[in-house]
């Protein structure tokens, strides 16, 4: 072994190991999957989905009052989703708008009709994501809740 290689070396593995225990260490990863922090419409739509879940929470807890407004719903056809993402100029804003309805529907409902005024917001989600990033499709269709009954 050279000596400039017995100095490397043991540089390398040092540096090598250091970034192992920044990665275990450093913020969790989604899904490990990549690097770049999710996109404005993807922050929205978990927002969307817990909103949605928390409502669909308090329909099976029979409470009185809906889980405050989902007020970041308003820049759902403004939001910049991810690089490279397909979003198509007359689809998406009417699928968008949709939704965006579906969300005053609900507020607007009768207690009783909240359970049928729930289902067709996530029946807007599901729209939307036939065309548009049809990955969250089978958490969507779990999502529905039985009318009635
Ligand atoms: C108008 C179209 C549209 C509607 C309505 C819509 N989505 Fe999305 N959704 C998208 C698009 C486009 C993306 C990809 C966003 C990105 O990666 O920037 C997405 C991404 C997602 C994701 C993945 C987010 C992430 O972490 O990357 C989930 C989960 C999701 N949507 C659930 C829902 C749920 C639940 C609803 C209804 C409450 C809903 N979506 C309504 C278009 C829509």
């Amino acid at each position: 072994m050279t000596h400039r290689l017995r100095l490397i070396l043991p540089l390398a593995i040092l540096t090598l190991m250091v970034c192992a225990a920044l990665r275990t260490e450093g913020p969790p990863l989604a899904n490990g999957q990549d690097l770049t922090p999710p996109s404005e419409l993807a922050l929205l739509m978990r927002e969307m989905a817990a909103h949605a879940d928390s409502v669909r929470a308090g329909l099976s807890r029979n409470d009185k009052k809906l889980p405050p407004y989902p007020a970041g719903v308003k820049t759902l056809l403004t939001a910049t989703p991810t690089k490279d993402m397909h979003i198509d100029p007359i689809t998406y804003p009417t699928f968008g708008k949709d939704y965006q309805a579906k969300v005053d529907a609900l507020y607007k409902a009768a207690r009783k009709d909240r359970a049928s005024a729930y289902n067709a917001l996530v029946q807007s989600c599901a729209n939307c994501h036939t065309t548009h990033c049809p990955g969250p499709m089978m958490r969507i269709k779990k999502m529905y809740v039985k009318v009635g009954g």
